[in-house]
């Protein structure tokens, strides 16, 4: 291999870790042998140094900006990936003499039903398991609730490429979001979720860190007795993620990924009309394919991050990958538990990249159709 080809950008499509703005990139290579000011590199220099404080308050502040959060939230940098926050949430907040209300939408919130069952009761609120996951719940079903824990969704499901397209809203129960692989994709009405949680390798940076938004209020109906020192809501809120080492590099790449998205994109409505406008050009290509590409999803409740769709046999959607990989098309293959294809296209995915892969997909199509 070339070095000219070991450093071509392809169009990355991977679920995640996932595409990340290159002007961030640039950035990074250019602060990489010296963090201005620093005297030494993000990898070497200290968490409690005065550097490293201005960038995770920045990081925070940015978070805050882009959500336009209320007073009484907290913005906390944890690790462990999204998967620790399913043991935190009802580690910190369940019980065995109460009921945890989940909505089992896809995957990623089976993972979580799993993890919150080891601690109390759960009650599936709504299941789409039986419709092969390709829609979500109406508000009504977040009403239905009237006592308990915490309601917990999943606004995005990754894998199966399905969405909320609302806030729900409870009444009086606390709401819990995994929006790992959609936060910061749209203006979110936070006051309606207490607590909002999200791996940063898809939409806002790269993995280590994951971004926890909670309400003090929520906090404090901590019930969690004598919980591990690092699982520990109220610990990670009091030392503001600084208990040990925070995962230092992901956190100063968020904050550069949040202050793009502020002020190159222009805040979260900006960012939304560009994301509606990227999925539009693939879910086009799908309904106006007179059914050679199939959506997964239910057209209500699509995916703007995570286009999923077969193609009429698996021996095409082989051909089509094969042939997608020398386009310099990359990660276009579904997860291996709903095959087919799968095309992620977060905040920092371009739209000739977008553009390119619809052009391949009707070119496709006209060959093996
Ligand atoms: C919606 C959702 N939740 C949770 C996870 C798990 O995240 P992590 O790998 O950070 O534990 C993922 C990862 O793909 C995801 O997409």
């Amino acid at each position: 291999m070339t070095t000219a080809q070991a450093q071509k950008r392809v169009y990355n499509f991977s679920a995640g870790p996932a595409v990340l703005p290159v002007p961030v990139l640039k950035e990074v290579q250019e602060e990489m042998m010296c963090l201005p000011g620093a005297g030494a590199s993000i990898l070497e220099i200290s968490h409690r140094s005065k550097n490293f404080e201005e960038i995770i308050e920045s990081a925070r502040q940015n978070i805050r900006d882009l959500l336009d959060l209320p007073e009484g939230y907290h913005v906390l940098f944890l690790q462990g990936g999204a998967s620790t926050q399913f043991s935190m949430i009802p580690m910190n907040f369940h019980s065995p003499n109460s009921q945890a209300h989940y909505v089992r939408c896809g995957a990623w919130s089976v993972k979580a039903i799993k993890e919150a069952k080891r601690v109390g009761p759960v009650n599936v609120i709504w299941d789409g398991e039986p419709h092969g996951y390709k829609t979500m719940p109406t508000q009504e079903v977040f009403e239905g609730v009237k006592s308990g824990s915490y309601v917990h969704m999943t606004s995005n499901e990754t894998i199966e490429g399905v969405e909320f397209p609302y806030d729900p809203k409870t009444t009086g129960v606390p709401l819990v979001c995994d929006a790992s692989s959609d936060f910061l994709h749209r203006k979110l009405d936070v006051k309606n979720y207490s607590l909002l949680y999200a791996g940063a390798q898809k939409n806002v940076g790269p993995a280590g860190a994951t971004i926890v938004v909670m309400s003090d209020e929520f906090l404090q109906k901590q019930v969690g007795e004598n919980l591990p020192t690092m699982l520990d809501y109220k610990m990670m809120a009091k030392k503001e993620s600084m208990y040990n080492t925070p995962p230092a590099f992901s956190i100063y790449v968020i904050e550069k990924v949040t202050r793009w998205l502020k002020e190159d994109v222009g805040g979260l409505d900006a960012i939304y009309e560009r994301n509606l406008a990227k999925a539009k050009v693939l879910y086009d290509v799908i309904d106006q394919s007179e059914g050679f590409y199939r959506g997964h999803a239910a057209p209500e409740y699509r995916s703007l991050m995570n286009v999923t769709f077969r193609l009429p046999s698996e021996d095409l959607e082989k051909t089509f990958l094969a042939e997608s990989a020398k386009n310099d098309f990359s990660g276009l293959k579904g997860h291996r538990d709903v095959g087919g294809l799968r095309a992620s296209i977060y905040n920092a995915f371009p739209a000739d990249g977008v553009d390119a892969l619809a052009d391949f997909m009707k070119d496709f199509q006209k060959r093996n159709g």
